[in-house]
C-alpha cells in the first residue's frame, strides 16, 4: 500500500502580478498552498504584507497553509487563523507561550503547527506532542526560496516521526525539496511537502507537483 502523503507547492518566488492564476495552475493536483510570511526581522526577507496575504487566502482556489516566520508569532497566528486559513504554523522560536498560540489558532477551527529551524531541537517541545496538528522541520534557513535542502536535518526528521507515534499529525518538511531530495524526507518520515522552485521553475508545474508526489509515496518507511 502506498504512504498518504501532501504537496503544498509555495508561492514565494511565484509572480504576485498574476499569482491567482499561479496557484489555479497546481490547485486541482496539490493539497494546501503554502504561504510564506517574512517580516523581515525574523529572518532576513520579506514576502506578502497582510493586505496581500488576505487576498490570497480569500482568492486562493485551495485552502491555505500559512507559515509565519514573523517575530509576533503570539499575535499573528490567530489572526492568519481567523482569516481563514486551513492550517497555520507558528515557530517555536518566535512563539512566547506556545500552548496559548496553539489554542487561539484553534479556537477557529484551523490546524496549529510548530515549526523548527534547522538548528532547534525538537526534543526541547516534546510538552506539544498532543496538542499540535503538524510539525514542520526546515530543511533550509528560514528566509528564501531556493535553497539547498540540508540532508543533516533528515535525523531529526525521523526523531519526530518516532515521536509522532501513532497520533494522526502530519510532519511537513520545506526547503529545497525536489525529485531530488523528496524520496529522502519520505524515507526519514516526512508525509507533508512543501516544494517552490521545484514547483514554479517546472515547464508545467501541475505535472511536478504529480511527479513529486509519485515519488514521496512510493517510498516505505
Ligand atoms: C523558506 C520558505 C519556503 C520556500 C521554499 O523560508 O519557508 O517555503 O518557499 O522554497 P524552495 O522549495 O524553493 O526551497
Ligand atoms: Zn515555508
Amino acid at each position: 500500500m502506498s504512504k498518504s502523503v501532501r504537496i503544498h507547492p509555495s508561492i514565494l518566488n511565484a509572480d504576485y502580478s498574476k499569482i491567482l492564476s499561479e496557484i489555479d495552475r497546481v490547485a486541482k493536483v496539490s493539497d494546501l498552498l503554502h504561504l510564506d510570511i517574512l517580516d523581515g526581522k525574523f529572518a532576513p526577507n520579506t514576502s506578502f504584507s497582510w493586505e496581500q496575504a488576505k487576498y490570497i487566502i480569500d482568492g486562493s482556489s485551495i485552502p491555505v497553509d500559512a507559515h509565519l516566520m514573523v517575530i509576533d508569532c503570539d499575535e499573528q497566528g490567530p489572526k492568519y487563523a481567523e482569516a481563514g486559513c486551513e492550517s497555520v504554523t507558528v515557530h517555536v522560536e518566535a512563539t512566547k507561550d506556545i500552548r496559548k498560540a496553539i489554542r487561539n489558532i484553534k479556537s477557529h477551527g484551523t490546524r496549529a503547527s510548530l515549526a523548527l529551524k534547522p538548528s532547534t531541537q525538537i526534543e526541547d517541545y516534546l510538552d506539544f506532542v498532543d496538542d499540535v496538528d503538524m510539525f514542520l522541520i526546515m530543511t533550509v534557513e528560514p528566509g528564501f526560496g531556493g535553497q539547498a535542502f540540508m540532508p543533516d536535518m533528515m535525523d531529526k526528521v525521523h526523531r519526530t516521526r518516532e515521536l509522532i507515534g501513532e497520533r494522526p499529525i502530519w510532519l511537513q518538511v520545506d526547503g529545497g525539496i525536489s525529485k531530488e531530495t523528496i524520496e529522502i524526507a519520505s524515507a526519514a518520515g516526512a508525509d507533508t511537502f512543501v516544494a517552490g522552485s521545484a514547483v514554479y521553475k517546472a515547464e508545467d508545474p501541475a505535472a511536478m507537483v504529480s511527479i513529486l508526489r509519485d515519488l514521496a509515496q512510493t517510498v516505505q518507511n
